[in-house]
């Protein structure tokens, strides 16, 4: 069987035909309409769902993942080499996402939690005074006047 209906296709991936409309609302996968104007899926659309789950657990939006998936272009299948491509992605990005919380940890040793958010002293608040880098004053009261 080439192709599937949405509700087996739902059954075999896991996930509710709720959540199918909505991925492919999102153009994460795509059906099309038989001659009895039912919806069908081909059996690829499995894989790609299993790639949507795998993404999201690793805590990707699902506007990354659907910039990660047109990226493979309009091929609908997730070939190897397309699998090994996203891993390397997500693989890169998880790290960039690692390291970033690393560093907010870090700061938060600086940080002495006193609750006063100081825009001079709390690297939580302002990191490195990054804000002071926009120019001198309230610059963030500043921004929402303008
Ligand atoms: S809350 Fe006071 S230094 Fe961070």
């Amino acid at each position: 069987m080439a192709e599937v209906s949405v509700g087996q296709l739902a059954c075999r991936a896991g996930v509710s035909v709720a959540t199918l409309h909505f991925y492919e609302q999102k153009g994460l996968i795509q059906s099309h309409r038989n001659a009895g104007n039912q919806r069908r899926y081909n059996r690829r659309m499995l894989r790609r769902v299993a790639v949507i789950k795998t993404a999201q657990r690793l805590g990707f939006s699902l506007r990354e993942i659907a910039d990660m998936l047109s990226e493979l272009g309009d091929q609908q299948d997730i070939t190897k080499d397309n699998w090994q491509r996203l891993s390397q992605q997500w693989h890169q990005a998880l790290t960039e996402r690692i390291d970033s919380l690393q560093r907010l940890r870090d700061e938060l040793n600086t940080c002495i939690g006193c609750g006063c958010l100081s825009m001079d002293n709390c690297q939580l608040r302002n990191p490195d005074d990054a804000l002071g880098e926009q120019g001198p004053g309230p610059v963030l009261w500043e921004r929402k006047d303008s």
